[in-house]
């Protein structure tokens, strides 16, 4: 599958007036495609530092830049892109099996980040050879 088909860049609403803005996520479906079941953030990185590394069998996330900015390297295996997360009203939809980098983290970075599972460990790649190889096997099952 094409990399675009694979993640997606959403603009949620600003409900916000007079008095500030408003932004809401609401799951399963209605803004975003997944249950969410575990919210993290990431702040206090700093520019050099690279994050993330890693691809997940089974959790897929949105990542939000509430606060400042960041750069996401997304991967699928065969072609990548980097997205830059500036505005908090932009969300960035990863499934499951894609590679990601974060960095290049603005000194008042916060990212948030809904996922649609509790944390395991074991469903975690965090050997670039290894996601490699079972992107391959997915492939070949694909095609059996
Ligand atoms: P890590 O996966 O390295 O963070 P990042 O994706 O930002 O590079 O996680 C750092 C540590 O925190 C690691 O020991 C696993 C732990 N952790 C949890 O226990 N729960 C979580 O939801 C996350 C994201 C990490």
């Amino acid at each position: 599958m094409k990399l675009e088909e694979q993640y997606k860049i959403l603009e949620f609403k600003d409900l916000g007036d007079q008095r500030g803005n408003l932004v809401v996520i609401e799951g399963d479906g209605a803004d975003i495609p997944f249950d969410i079941r575990r919210v993290f953030y990431i702040y206090g990185s700093d520019s050099e530092v690279v994050r993330g590394q890693h691809a997940n069998r089974e959790t897929e996330f949105l990542l939000v830049n509430v606060s400042g900015t960041s750069k996401v390297k997304v991967d699928n295996g065969k072609e990548s892109r980097v997205i830059e997360l500036n505005r908090p009203r932009m969300g960035l939809y990863l499934p499951p099996m894609v590679w990601k980098d974060m960095y290049d983290f603005s000194p008042d970075s916060v990212l948030l980040v809904l996922a649609s599972r509790h944390y395991d460990a074991s469903e975690y790649i965090r050997d670039y050879q290894e996601y490699r190889t079972e992107l391959a096997k997915m492939e070949g099952k694909a095609h059996e």
